[in-house]
């Protein structure tokens, strides 16, 4: 094992079964604009969008599957007991080290927790991150990741990390729609998730302009006109562009969650090509297709006998991620993220920044 004690781990005829491990979320009926307008002239979009991760990526505590399907929820770290208990349709978080209790209601739970949820709650008027998450593989809690290493000085620390005006803003903006006015957090204007108009922008002119027959007041941005660097850099607004990764720190194999960036870094990467563009292999409107085979025919638009794009393989024809786009875990995230810098994965090297 090589420094950070990663694991590359190459899933073979496993990965393929994961599919069938994968339940839509539970509470799949969302009363969002998408599914009450839109889907009347956009079923198609609008119906499986409702199912997606993305549409869920923010809940408030009532309507968390987790939440709701674990009544305790327990962790301990040293003298510090983490306890999140559900009652009805709350769900609150106490931690206590046995002189001093800190309590508050769960508001809202991030990410629909496939790999983890992290929670926010209020303390006088403050919000917080959890310093525990949940995460799925553990069907429990533990350290928040980038809470692991931080030691708590004071009860309250170990309850949370305060968020500051700008810490609401991108954690909002990027797991809700119309989270923000300008650069401000806007609760009360906020809609819980990724839904349509987080991509596609205000619709008022669309509905209005469509009622009144009137084309130009009523068309929408035409999204899949984007390049293919383009289209990296606004599913990068959120999953981080290649720049913001490569201007900043060293991230060494945390950097494995920003697919754009990754994605760049191939060789098979090409900013006009729309067959490598994020939208070739993902729809935005379905939950990701966990089916390995299913990639084959996108790899193969390049690499095939016949389409002299780029070489094709000597060593397999088909399941083409499982041995190139190796799962890589980040430590303490008891997930293995799927690795967009497309290669030859060599045994024992060491992961490529
Ligand atoms: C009454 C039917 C109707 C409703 C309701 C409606 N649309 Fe549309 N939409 C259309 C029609 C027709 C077009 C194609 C004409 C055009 O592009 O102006 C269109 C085009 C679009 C496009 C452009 C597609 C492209 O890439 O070319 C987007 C995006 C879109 N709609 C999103 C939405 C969203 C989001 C909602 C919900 C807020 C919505 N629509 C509600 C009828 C509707
Ligand atoms: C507004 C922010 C935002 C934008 C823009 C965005 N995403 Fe996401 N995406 C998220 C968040 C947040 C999650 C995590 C959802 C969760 O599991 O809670 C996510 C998850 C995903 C997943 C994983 C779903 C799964 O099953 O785990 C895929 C695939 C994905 N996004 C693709 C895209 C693509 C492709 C684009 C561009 C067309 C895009 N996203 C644009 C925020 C965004
Ligand atoms: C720049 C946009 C951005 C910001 C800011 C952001 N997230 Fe995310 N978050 C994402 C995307 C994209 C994903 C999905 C890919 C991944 O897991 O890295 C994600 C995934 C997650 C997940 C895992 C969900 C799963 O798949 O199970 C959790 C939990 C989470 N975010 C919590 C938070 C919290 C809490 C904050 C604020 C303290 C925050 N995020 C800020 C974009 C963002
Ligand atoms: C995560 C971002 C994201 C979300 C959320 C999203 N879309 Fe889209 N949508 C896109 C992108 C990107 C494209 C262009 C797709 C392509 O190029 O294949 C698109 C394309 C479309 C199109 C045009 C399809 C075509 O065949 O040209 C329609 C209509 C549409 N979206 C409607 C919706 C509706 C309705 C919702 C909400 C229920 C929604 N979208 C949610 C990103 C998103
Ligand atoms: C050549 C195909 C391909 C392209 C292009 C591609 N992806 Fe993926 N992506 C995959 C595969 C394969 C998976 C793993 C699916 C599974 O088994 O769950 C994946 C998974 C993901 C996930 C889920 C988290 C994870 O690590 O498993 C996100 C988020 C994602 N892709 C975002 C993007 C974004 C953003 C882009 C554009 C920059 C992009 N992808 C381009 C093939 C692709
Ligand atoms: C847009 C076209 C395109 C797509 C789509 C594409 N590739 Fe590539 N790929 C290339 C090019 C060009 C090269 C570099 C020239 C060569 O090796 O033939 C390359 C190189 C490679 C290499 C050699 C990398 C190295 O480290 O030497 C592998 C392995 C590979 N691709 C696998 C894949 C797999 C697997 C997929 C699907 C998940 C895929 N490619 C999708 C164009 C593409
Ligand atoms: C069982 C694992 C495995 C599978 C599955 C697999 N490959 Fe490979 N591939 C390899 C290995 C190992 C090499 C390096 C072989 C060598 O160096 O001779 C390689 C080499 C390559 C190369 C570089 C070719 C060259 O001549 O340098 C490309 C491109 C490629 N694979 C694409 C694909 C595509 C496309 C698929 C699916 C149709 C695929 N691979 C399926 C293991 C795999």
């Amino acid at each position: 094992m090589n420094r950070c004690g990663l694991i590359i781990v190459l899933l073979s005829a496993l990965f393929a079964l994961r599919a069938f491990s994968e339940e839509p979320p539970k509470q799949a009926g969302n009363t969002q604009k998408g599914m009450r307008e839109c889907a009347t002239c956009h079923p198609a979009e609008a119906k499986p969008q409702a199912f997606t991760s993305m549409a869920h990526a923010l809940e408030s505590a009532s309507q968390s599957g987790i939440l709701k399907s674990h009544e305790l929820l327990t962790f301990k770290d040293g003298n510090y007991s983490y306890r999140i208990e559900r009652h009805g349709e709350e769900s609150s978080y106490s931690v206590s080290n046995g002189q001093e209790t800190v309590q508050a209601q769960i508001e809202w739970a991030f990410g629909l927790g496939k790999a983890g949820q992290t929670y926010v709650f209020r303390k006088d008027g403050n919000f917080y991150e959890s310093r525990v998450s949940f995460y799925n593989e553990i069907d429990g809690l533990d350290f928040t990741i980038g809470a692991r290493n931080k030691q708590p000085s004071n009860i309250m620390e170990a309850a949370g990390r305060l968020m500051s005006e700008g810490d609401k803003a991108s954690c909002f903006g990027c797991h809700a729609t119309n989270a923000r006015e300008g650069h401000q957090f806007a609760l009360d204007k906020l809609v819980p998730g990724v839904q349509c108009e987080r991509c596609h922008g205000a619709t008022e002119g669309h509905l209005a302009g469509i009622k009144q027959a009137d084309k130009n007041t009523g068309s929408m941005k035409h999204l899949g006109a984007m390049s293919t660097e383009e289209m990296s850099n606004f599913c990068g607004q959120c999953h981080r562009t290649w720049e913001e990764i490569a201007s900043g720190p060293k991230l060494g194999i945390l950097n494995v969650r920003f697919q754009p960036y990754r994605l760049t870094e191939s060789k098979c990467y090409d900013s006009e090509d729309s067959r490598i563009s994020c939208t070739a292999c993902h729809d935005p409107h379905r939950e990701v297709d966990a089916i390995t085979k299913d990639y084959d025919s996108k790899c193969q638009a390049c690499h095939a006998a016949s389409k002299p794009t780029a070489r094709a393989c000597r060593v397999a024809q088909t399941n083409c991620v499982s041995c190139h786009m190796p799962r890589i875990e980040i430590p303490g995230s008891h997930h293995q993220f799927t690795d967009h810098r497309i290669r030859i994965v060599k045994v024992n090297a060491p992961y490529p920044e």
